[in-house]
């Protein structure tokens, strides 16, 4: 039978990790796939992470089993960390998932069973994944325009005069913070609309939060997300661990749904388990077990805390010294945008000539779309990276 198979698409962001890998060139700068790097180019694991994972390894008595839902606690953990003082907080479930990736196919399955002629809104341009997954889970598709690639700001009058098309079939997946690719968020003001078009035309929201405390802290990046948990009836919720504990391989995501009321909640969460058994049974227990003891033990929390903080200041740090560099070689604001980007993207709105020329004669790795990683660089190769970008400008 598989001789019948066609090449499979590859995926941009996964592919260029590899080609990275493969390139022999000394002289090299991986700027593709969403890691945090330090300056001395380590993904490193973070101090609490460790310690949590110490006390794991001395403590845990039993790999069996932990359930469909995966770690109750940590799924508690973790709808705190986003929900707490909301009013959905009272009437939502949590189902643990295989990183945001498991979070949003499981929501994307939950919307099919529940209203299979459901269409998803996603950001023209979005995360590389959301289109097939919610395309894989059998729903349609459709675009609302997001970034203005001259200003490099959100096209908020587009965005919102496209999204008053959407009603009650549609579901509008929104970033929570730190837009992927763009970089550019859409401001408090922007979330208050939004969330009056909800109320108003009966749209579902779905904000897919993979960054929260790389923007502007913790509790700011979930403005948006908790003024639709106080307001809306219904709010689909798709988070990850991967970032803002460097977990990237345990795995460790979680899908929440916010509902009329705990019953349909806990409804909602029944069938993602069922769901989850025909999928992948349950999640991976180690991240979440780590996050679990990261976010219930105060010592912990802190270290965690300004550790995230930590990783915050230097991507700004990157941030601001990459546009001075362009400045100081282009002798004018047009790289300005790179400083009020937030997250570890910024798209800087080339064409893909460009963004090949970058990688095949500088060894420089970006995405087709122009999206480059800030959390890649190191303060070292700034100043090569400026004059890359100049060169093929
Ligand atoms: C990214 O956008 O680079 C990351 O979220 C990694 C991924 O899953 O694609």
């Amino acid at each position: 039978m598989f001789d019948l198979l066609t090449p499979a698409q590859q995926d941009p962001i996964l592919s260029l990790t590899v080609a990275f890998r493969e390139d022999p060139r000394e002289q090299k700068v991986d700027l593709g796939i969403g890691v945090y790097r330090d300056n001395n180019g380590q993904t490193p694991i973070m101090q609490a992470v460790r310690k949590a994972q110490i006390q794991l390894a001395e403590t845990q008595e039993s790999k069996s089993y932990v359930g469909l839902a995966g770690s109750e606690p940590f799924n508690q953990a973790i709808t705190d960390l986003l929900l707490k003082g909301t009013d959905g907080y009272s009437r939502c479930a949590t189902v643990q998932t295989p990183g945001a990736s498991g979070a949003l196919r499981m929501l994307a399955d939950l919307m099919y069973v529940a209203k299979p002629q459901t269409t998803v809104w996603i950001s023209d341009p979005s995360y590389v994944n959301h289109k097939p997954v919610m395309e894989a889970a059998g729903l349609k598709v459709r675009f609302y325009p997001y970034f203005d690639r001259q200003t490099k700001t959100v096209n908020i009058d587009a965005m919102l005069k496209t999204l008053s098309e959407a009603g009650q079939d549609d579901v509008v997946l929104l970033h929570g913070c730190c837009h992927n690719p763009t970089g550019a968020d859409i401001r408090p003001e922007h979330w208050q609309a939004i969330t009056e078009m909800a109320l108003k035309q009966g749209f579902t929201p779905f904000v897919d939060i993979a960054y929260q405390g790389f923007g502007d802290g913790i509790e700011e990046d979930a403005y948006g997300v908790r003024l639709l948990a106080d307001n809306v009836e219904e709010l689909l919720i798709s988070t990850s661990c991967s970032k803002n504990f460097g977990l990237y391989r345990e795995r460790t995501g979680a899908a929440i749904v916010v509902s009329k009321n705990l019953e349909t909640a806990q409804n909602a969460k029944g069938r993602i388990l069922t769901l989850a058994r025909a999928t992948y049974t349950m999640p991976p227990d180690h991240g979440a077990a780590i996050v679990e003891k990261v976010l219930t033990q105060p010592e912990l929390t802190q270290i965690w805390r300004q550790e995230l903080d930590d990783m915050n200041a230097r991507i700004l740090g990157l941030r601001e010294g990459l546009s001075a560099a362009l400045k100081a070689r282009c002798g004018d604001d047009r790289f300005e945008f790179i400083k009020e980007h937030k997250g570890m993207f910024s798209v800087l709105g080339m064409e893909t000539a460009q963004i090949n020329r970058l990688r095949d004669e500088f060894g420089i790795y970006a995405i087709g779309d122009s999206r480059i990683n800030i959390a890649g660089l190191a303060e070292s190769n700034i100043d090569y990276l400026a004059d890359a970008l100049i060169a093929v400008s």
